[in-house]
């Protein structure tokens, strides 16, 4: 990517470890083929979907990433005006590096995503700033107790912002200095369930992998699942998401809806994920490289060129909807 320093570009392609699930999340799906059907007069397919009252244009969200002003001077904002100018829902990283505030001033959905700190008063003050600042959703993320071990960055050196940019949303309301983000491996479903009593905006835990997990976030009455390993940067060896989903879709059994990203790159991709059982999927890095390379055109052209995609490939499948997207269009072959 011109004009992308390497180490960052290292910081925002690489994984944990040796970056098998990094790879694999991709390679996955090389195993899964279409077996479209025909003739079935579909016309233009219609890709919308209602996610919690919400019609979008279609099944494809951004992800939560980190530093964006890292990729491009505009940062978040330019990301965020790429979700407003395509409709799609952008979901703002707790690592934001631009207030939330003013993310919000360019009339995207947007949702937000947190990791419960040890603090439970900061905590609540982030989830409250967030829902003052509009956003219409919660993404709790929960697989990362600890920071995985990425060893581009450790052998870059890369361990901090550069001077100048910071988590902006990382202040303290009273010190306003940027507080830095704490993991921490004593957290429990208590701790996501306490941000109940603080909002009533929808909650969803990003993160789940186990289908025991899946079913106990709906057991405890939590309103969304995201199938996510990170994109391979928390957990090296994790299952690639999209063979993680099944069983997660069969545990959930459509009571809450069912999100997964990682690898999710082209429309064919959208579309196994969505006939294996997910609602909508979230793109990460395809959005931190169209910033990088175009900022706010750049996002908005990576979201629409999947988006055609998606549209394409449902035409080619016979799908005139999303939920015509099911399991028997799947073949599973070996690689
Ligand atoms: C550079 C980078 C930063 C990320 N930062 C966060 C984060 O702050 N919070 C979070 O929940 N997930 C974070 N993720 C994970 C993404 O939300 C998502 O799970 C992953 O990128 C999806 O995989 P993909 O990049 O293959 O599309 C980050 C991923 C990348 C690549």
């Amino acid at each position: 990517m011109a004009g992308l320093d390497p180490v960052h570009r290292d910081f925002f392609a690489g994984g944990a470890g040796d970056e098998r699930t990094v790879h694999a999340n991709e390679t996955a799906f090389d195993r899964l083929r279409l077996l479209p059907r025909v003739l079935r007069a579909t016309g233009v397919p219609d890709p919308r979907l209602t996610l919690f009252g919400t019609v979008l244009p279609g099944p494809v969200l951004i992800a939560p990433t980190a530093f964006h002003r890292l990729a491009h001077p505009d940062g978040e904002t330019a990301t965020a005006h790429a979700a407003r100018d395509t409709g799609t829902v952008m979901t703002v990283s707790m690592a934001a590096t631009t207030p939330i505030e003013k993310i919000a001033g360019t009339g995207a959905r947007l949702w937000f995503q947190l990791y419960p700190q040890p603090d439970r008063d900061f905590t609540a003050h982030l989830a409250g700033r967030a829902a003052a600042a509009g956003v219409t959703a919660l993404v709790v993320t929960v697989d990362s107790p600890v920071f995985g071990r990425r060893e581009r960055d450790l052998r870059n050196g890369f361990l901090d912002l550069p001077s100048g940019l910071a988590c902006e949303n990382l202040r303290d309301p009273v010190t306003g200095r940027v507080r830095d983000i704490v993991l921490d491996p004593s957290l429990g479903w208590d701790d996501v369930l306490r941000l109940r009593a603080v909002t009533r905006l929808p909650i969803l835990v990003k993160g789940v992998l186990h289908p025991a997990d899946a079913a106990e976030a709906v057991a405890r009455g939590l309103d969304g699942v995201i199938v996510s390993n990170h994109g391979g940067r928390q957990l090296d060896g994790a299952v690639a998401s999209i063979d993680a989903l099944p069983a997660v879709a069969e545990a959930v059994r459509g009571r809450v809806p069912v999100l997964l990203d990682g690898g999710v790159r082209r429309g064919t991709d959208v579309v196994t994920a969505l006939a294996r059982g997910a609602t909508a999927v979230l793109i990460g890095r395809p959005v931190i490289w169209g910033l990088a390379a175009g900022g706010r055109d750049g996002v908005a052209t990576v979201l629409r060129r999947l988006h055609e995609d998606v549209v394409r490939v449902m035409a080619l499948c016979g799908a005139a909807t999303l939920a015509e997207l099911t399991p028997d269009l799947l073949r599973e072959v070996r690689p």
